[in-house]
């Protein structure tokens, strides 16, 4: 029996313990959201709220496309699941051939997960048994980066490059090493797109591998645009100086495109941007609008082919997850392919970046802000930290925007936006705009 004092009210806040949550301090003073259509949320008092970070950077055709809601209900009343091991349904075949239709040449393959996090674990296994599968076992070394964000699983943590991300959960993977991150704020500040200064920072590529020899390491990986620490964009050269010397000593090379993919950077993918081809690229977020949980890893021709040698009823890689290639997140995922590919959303960022651009960099000049940094429909506004508090005033901002109408997101110091690929130069304006008067309202 319960007694009164455990009889829960329905809008009862403890149990939910919130990931990336200040819990104590939300429940204190709750910012719920319980609709979404198009660019705006509605909170839970009933505001619009304008989406500025697409929910976290994966809303890429803006909220409630009923193409995809109805995708998903159909699929769940037809088809609610399947195993995905030793058995197959047609929705999971087809999304992989629409996913590799729009794909940089060669990566020709699809693996299905169901997160970016689980993305990027399925890629940094596919590398070691890669090697492996080729008879180069030795190669087990991941490289990452500081500042780089690849999901909160032990492999990606490990190849992470964020301190309070690492520093609960003991020594994580052995055998990792980091690049340097690309932020130069005194040389690159306040750069529109590419930044000039910094290719050298790759050159450290050479200087990991004659420190631990090439022969055991197995892949570096880096998002193209680091996102979740601040929209940091590569130097001039650098991702193609990554790939010269991840080719010259015969180590892969893979791309986190968790955000970029999907036509953030007005091309399908950042790799297209860059006119780079990685050996795998990690997808997940824009794949299905973020409505559905789903993750992917596309592989090269490469790196798939060479598991498919040896007796054909071997399982090729002891690798996968209940809901891998999942039905209601396939039909998800074409619905959502569909809806991009009728609204030419995978490169509207190429027709409004400049846009984009020249209205972030109008906030130049306004309080506390120390740096702006854009690519495509990416975009950073860096705070000058307050002394003795780092990330309060930026925590501020994001407080202030919300009861303004305006979801931003923050990091560290730094506000970080990513509109849905639907946004309307006036939409732009509003944001820009907004962020403005909060700069000028808050400390
Ligand atoms: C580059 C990158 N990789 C991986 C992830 C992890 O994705 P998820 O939160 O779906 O596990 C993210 C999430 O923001 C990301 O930005």
């Amino acid at each position: 029996m319960m007694d009164g004092s455990e009889v829960r009210a329905p809008n009862d806040l403890r149990a939910y313990w919130m990931p990336f949550t200040a819990n104590r301090q939300f429940k204190a003073a709750p910012r719920m959201l319980v609709a979404a259509r198009d660019m705006h949320f509605t909170a839970g008092d009933g505001r619009q709220i304008l989406d500025g970070t697409a929910g976290m950077w994966c809303v890429n055709a803006g909220h409630g496309r009923p193409r995809i809601s109805e995708a998903i209900a159909r699929q769940a009343a037809e088809l609610d699941y399947a195993p995905g091991f030793q058995m197959g349904h047609p929705k999971a075949f087809e999304l992989a051939n629409r996913i590799v239709d729009i794909a940089p040449e060669g990566l020709e393959h699809v693996f299905f997960a169901n997160s970016g996090s689980e993305a990027v674990e399925t890629a940094l296994k596919i590398a070691l048994a890669y090697h492996l599968a080729r008879g180069e076992g030795s190669r087990t070394r991941l490289i990452g980066r500081e500042r780089a964000y690849h999901g909160v699983n032990l492999g990606g943590t490990s190849v992470g490059g964020i301190g309070p991300n690492r520093r609960m959960f003991g020594t994580l993977l052995g055998g990792v090493d980091h690049l340097p991150h690309t932020h130069l704020p005194e040389q690159n500040a306040f750069s529109r797109g590419v930044p000039a200064h910094g290719l050298e920072l790759a050159e450290a590529l050479e200087r990991i591998v004659a420190l631990h020899d090439a022969s055991t390491i197995a892949a570096v990986i880096v998002e193209p645009v680091a996102g979740s620490t601040g929209v940091l964009v590569p130097p001039k050269g650098y991702l193609k100086r990554l790939r010269e010397i991840c080719d010259r000593h015969g180590i892969l090379l893979i791309f986190d495109e968790v955000i970029t993919g999907f036509g953030r950077l007005g091309t399908a993918f950042a790799a297209d941007y860059f006119g780079i081809r990685p050996d795998m690229i990690t997808l997940a977020k824009g794949l299905t609008n973020g409505v559905i949980p789903m993750g992917a890893v596309l592989v090269s021709s490469q790196i798939h082919d060479a598991f498919m040698t040896g007796p054909e009823q071997f399982i090729e890689l002891f690798h996968g997850y209940t809901n891998s290639g999942t039905p209601v997140g396939a039909a998800a995922g074409l619905a959502t392919l569909e809806t991009y590919a009728e609204e030419g959303l995978l490169t509207r960022g190429a027709e409004l970046a400049a846009y984009w651009e020249e209205a972030l960099h109008s906030l130049r000049g306004a309080p506390h802000v120390i740096d702006i940094r854009n690519l495509g429909l990416m975009g950073a506004i860096e705070l000058e930290p307050i002394a003795g508090a780092p990330t309060r005033r930026a925590y501020s901002a994001f407080v202030k925007a919300f009861e303004n109408g305006l979801l931003i997101r923050t990091t560290g110091d730094i506000i970080a936006l990513s509109p849905p690929l639907i946004v309307e130069k006036q939409h732009i304006d509003e944001l820009v705009g907004g962020i403005g008067d909060v700069l000028r309202e808050i400390e």
